[in-house]
């Protein structure tokens, strides 16, 4: 069965010492999630290099919040995947909404930006959700759909096997308001039947599509009940040790 994925979206908080003190927390307590269930913080870029000497040899996995779509260039403030694997990355983040929101990232950027992953041996976690007025417009399935397609068509089966799916439904980030476990589940349920239809069975059977939006230690068993979801993308309550522990260890199966 798919691994659950817990993994910690710092976003624009933290420096050095800040951020070393949370893995160093986190490493402490890391015995007592379950062994299978794989454990990821995404910091920002100016801690990947600091965070990496940390975590090596440990359980806990490192990624970045964005890449840029080329490997090298003239491309002032950019980030590229080859320097974020140099930088000890196995995960990066592409398409956050509020990526979408405030720095335009959307269509054929994604698309690259997924490529520019893959090719770079980064495992993309490619997020996609709809908004309040597309919701109250009866507009999710069509929303996710499209923006499914926007960055994951034309994608060959092989290498849909590195990317992860996230559904962050965007009234739900930040707001504490939850998307409810059925609610969840059936979104999680179309994504993975549009991976079935666009990749085939095997590839939606192995493909993990974690659920993000105000999940914390409180919501996350009844989250994780749903079938198809595989894990926990966390924005605010992965900046506390004790919240984010309390996620990663949530019963699954039991409310
Ligand atoms: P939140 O953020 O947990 O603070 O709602 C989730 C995210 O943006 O990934």
């Amino acid at each position: 069965m798919r691994p659950l994925l817990i993994a910690g979206n710092w976003k624009m908080h933290f420096g050095r010492a800040e951020g070393l003190a949370l893995v160093d927390a986190l490493l402490a307590e890391a015995a007592s999630v379950p062994a299978e269930r794989e454990l990821l913080v995404l910091p920002p870029f100016t801690l990947l290099a600091p965070l990496a000497e940390r975590l090596r040899g440990t359980r806990l996995r490192l990624g970045a919040q964005d890449l840029h779509w080329e490997a090298k260039g003239a491309y002032t403030g950019g980030v590229s995947g080859p320097m974020l694997r140099d930088a000890g990355c196995d995960y990066v983040l592409v398409g956050h909404s509020e990526r979408r929101l405030h720095f335009g990232d959307r269509g054929e950027a994604l698309a690259r930006k997924l490529r520019a992953a893959l090719n770079s041996g980064l495992r993309p976690i490619y997020c996609l959700g709809e908004s309040l007025a597309e919701r109250e417009e009866g507009r999710t399935g069509q929303v996710l759909a499209g923006q499914f397609d926007e960055g994951l068509a034309g994608l060959e089966a092989a290498a849909m096997r590195g990317v992860t799916l996230a559904y962050e439904p965007v009234w739900a980030i930040g707001t504490g308001r939850t998307a409810t476990p059925e609610t969840a589940q059936q979104a999680h349920a179309g994504l993975r039947a549009r991976l079935a239809a666009a990749f085939g069975e095997t590839i939606a059977r192995e493909t993990r599509i974690l659920y993000g939006g105000s999940v914390k230690a409180e919501n996350a068993a009844a989250l994780l009940q749903g079938p198809d979801l595989d894990g926990a993308l966390v924005g605010g309550a992965s900046l506390s040790a004790e919240a984010f522990l309390g996620i990663a260890r949530a019963p699954r199966g039991a409310a």
